[in-house]
């Protein structure tokens, strides 16, 4: 379709504004042909339009998914382009499944496994279609055939964790890396919570035309929603704490063992090709992940931030959060501290919880380490897309400490 015929149907439906008629895909399809960042002025203009009339009816609100929707692919045209808006995360959370209140560790662990597997099986299928010689979108620096397979092997192996819990069955004998990459592509897109191959085809909005992007987008989205899982089993641990301390320790441990997973997902990103990202890069200035409410919850639901951190660019970029934070807030930290000087009948469960808020502790440090690795590699002396300086922003936290009441986090860590 051109971008004439797209804007016509764009302008056709704002006519009669009805959320279920509205062309999603050939608004994809125009999106993808450029980037978001280059988009026809003619197509911004006819989906503001669209958006306005939307509003302006009485079924609409921002909050219903086409308003997401539309914030999203109007995020630079508006003037809000950030991290939030480059990721679609909007749109990826809309329809997540909530685990509850009073959910245990292995429903927390499902819904976040459902997920990893719907995004980095979709990375999967992408790279294995352009194996098999299918162009595609995103036609730009295609990565040879040697690192196409070394990039899915990768992507397999970050998933083999979620995929035993979920009961995949594996392969009976060894196959060729294309055929496992394709049924476990079939696993992943039936699972029951898996996010629908709608929610996986308006959440890839690229800025450019370059190949890679697609990877550099699920992986920032499987590491945003591993944050989310984590920050919804620590809230459960801190809803537990004071009660039976010991109770919630399965919820820590669980956790750690998602960030530690989520290690694997930077062994996939180092494929990505410099030259590409060099490429995109350019185009996607103003989204950085310093602006992830999702990591900086998880951080702050360790141990409430120092002064020093939060009145830094770390939180400067979650306003709201920081806002909040300047209130008080609950942490695991500081209820160990409470639970150390009135220990009570729970005096036995101290060394228990210190040991998994330790553990916990020296992996976000390894993640943290890990996430320097790669900055440096990709950026050199660059600046970040977040106005920080780059590198030397993330060499001074990388060694943050994550819970101040117990000894330093980063003594089992290397470089
Ligand atoms: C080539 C890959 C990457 C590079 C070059 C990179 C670079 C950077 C830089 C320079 C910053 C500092 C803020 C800024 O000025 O932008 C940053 C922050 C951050 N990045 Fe990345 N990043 C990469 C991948 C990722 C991925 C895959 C994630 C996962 C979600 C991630 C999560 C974060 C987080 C959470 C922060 C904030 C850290 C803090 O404020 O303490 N990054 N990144």
């Amino acid at each position: 379709m051109l971008i004439s015929e797209t804007t016509q149907a764009l302008q056709e439906w704002a006519e009669r504004p009805v959320a279920q008629r509205f062309p999603y895909a050939p608004t994809l399809n125009a999106l993808r042909r450029r980037g978001k960042h280059f988009m026809a002025a003619e197509l911004l203009a006819a989906l503001a339009q669209a958006r306005r009339q939307w509003l302006a009816s009485h079924e609409a609100s921002p909050e219903l998914f086409l308003g997401k929707f539309l914030d999203v692919v109007l995020d630079k045209y508006d003037g809000r382009y950030d991290y939030l808006s480059y990721t679609a995360l909007p749109l990826l959370e809309h329809g997540r499944t909530q685990a509850g209140d009073e959910a245990d560790p292995a429903l927390i662990l499902q819904v976040h496994d459902s997920a990893l597997c719907s995004l980095i099986g979709d990375a999967i299928r992408f790279e294995l279609r352009r194996l098999h010689g299918d162009t595609g979108y995103l036609r730009e620096m295609p990565p040879d055939r040697e690192l196409l397979e070394r990039r899915i092997g990768f992507a397999l192996r970050s998933l083999e964790p979620a995929l035993r819990r979920l009961g995949y069955p594996g392969e009976r004998e060894p196959e060729a890396l294309p055929l496992t990459a394709a049924r476990v592509v079939r696993f992943c897109a039936n699972l029951p919570l898996a996010h629908s191959p709608f929610v996986l085809d308006v959440s890839m909005q690229p800025v450019y035309v370059a190949h890679d992007e697609h990877l550099f987008l699920r992986i920032l989205q499987a590491l945003d929603s591993s944050f989310i899982s984590v920050c919804e089993l620590l809230t459960q641990a801190l809803r537990l704490f004071d009660g039976a301390p010991q109770r919630s320790v399965p919820f820590i441990r669980a956790a750690e063992t998602l960030l530690d997973e989520g290690l694997r997902h930077f062994h996939t990103l180092s494929t990505m090709q410099r030259e590409s990202f060099r490429c995109f890069r350019e185009f996607t200035s103003g989204a950085s992940a310093i602006q992830s409410l999702n990591y900086k919850r998880m951080e702050s639901l360790c141990s409430r931030p120092a002064d020093e951190r939060l009145d830094s660019p770390a939180y400067d970029a979650v306003p709201l959060l920081q806002q909040a934070l300047r209130q008080g807030g609950a942490s695991l930290d500081d209820k160990l501290a409470a639970l150390r000087r009135q220990p009570g009948a729970h005096a036995a469960a101290i060394p228990v919880v210190e040991e998994a808020m330790q553990r916990l502790g020296v992996t976000l440090t390894r993640w943290r380490h890990s996430h320097y690795g790669i900055a440096k590699k990709y950026l050199g002396d660059s600046t970040g897309t977040g106005y920080t300086e780059g590198t030397p922003y993330l060499k001074k936290v990388k060694d943050l400490q994550v819970f101040r009441s117990l000894r330093a986090d980063a003594g089992a860590v290397g470089e």
